[in-house]
């Protein structure tokens, strides 16, 4: 499929996603947030893929949305189009593992976009913020509770009142990166994760992110027992019979899917 702001392409199991707005660092227009939604979307239907990576550049993977399109916005424009929801949101409705693999900026939307996926693999070189207050605005992709959540309430008021930036071994610290990488290693490591994962039980997978996922949406004894029904109704997967068989055999598991 051809588009116009990113790139999309499978490598065996993996969907791979570039944003490829170079020019602009990979803002975040209309444009490119509907062909992303739509890329997902696609792999997320499509059998053959098991896990998918967004990437942007090694100067970029994005640095927020794009301001020339919503500098002129009245209150009406935002509100009537529903900006941001309208466009933004179809990640979250994705139900295979999504990775982010960071390089250099990540800022406003861009760190928005990176912490609504899965798992973040940065660069060495990769610089996250949430610098909108220095444009008369807030966050509003989810910056200011993503960070709240993920990393702490220090952080995220750290970040979008004083839009500084932290860098790649910060971001870990504080909890947004899972793991830091040499620039030269992103794809890498960012492909092989996803190719690892993608080897798994499908069903599998997609259960344990959204069991992992239910523990930002409620209480510790809600999402306790949420996994645990989750777990019990596993017992009824071919693959689970596979892997458990494998093991006991001694032997790699060949997992169907089902
Ligand atoms: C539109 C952008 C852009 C953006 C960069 N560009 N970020 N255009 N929207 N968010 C453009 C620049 O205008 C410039 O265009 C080109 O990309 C290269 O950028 P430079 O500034 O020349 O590069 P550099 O000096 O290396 O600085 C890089 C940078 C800086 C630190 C990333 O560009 C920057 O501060 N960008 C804005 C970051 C930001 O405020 N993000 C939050 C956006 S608001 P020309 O034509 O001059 O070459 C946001 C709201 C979230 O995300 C709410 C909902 C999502």
């Amino acid at each position: 499929m051809a588009y116009e702001c990113i790139h999309a392409t499978t490598r065996g199991r993996v969907g791979l996603i570039t944003l490829n707005r170079p020019k602009q660092m990979n803002a975040l227009n209309p444009k490119l947030m509907q062909e992303l939604g739509e890329a997902m979307y696609g792999f997320d239907a499509d059998d053959g893929v098991g896990a998918i990576v967004i990437t942007g550049n090694d100067k970029a993977f994005a640095a927020g949305a794009d301001i020339t399109v919503m500098k002129n916005y009245s209150y009406m424009d935002a509100f009537r189009s529903n900006y941001i929801t309208r466009d933004w949101e179809h990640i979250r409705n994705v139900r295979k593992p999504v990775i982010a693999a960071v390089a250099g900026y990540a800022l406003g939307g861009g760190n928005e976009l990176a912490m609504m996926c899965d798992i973040v693999i940065a660069a060495e070189n990769a610089k996250f913020g949430q610098p909108e207050i220095n444009l008369g605005v807030s966050p509003g992709a989810g910056g200011t509770q993503r960070l709240a959540r993920f990393a702490s309430k220090a952080k995220a008021m750290d970040l979008c009142l004083t839009a500084r930036m932290m860098d790649a071994a910060e971001a870990e610290r504080a909890g947004i990166v899972s793991r830091v990488v040499p620039l030269d290693k992103l794809m890498d490591e960012a492909m092989a994760v996803a190719d690892k994962i993608a080897g798994y039980s499908l069903p599998v997978v997609m259960m344990i992110k959204e069991t992992v996922n239910r523990a930002y949406e409620t209480t510790l004894s809600e999402g306790v027992h949420y996994e645990r029904r989750i777990f019990h109704s596993m017992f009824s997967l071919d693959d689970q019979k596979e892997g458990m068989a494998a093991f006991v055999e001694k032997r790699k598991p060949d997992f169907k899917h089902r």
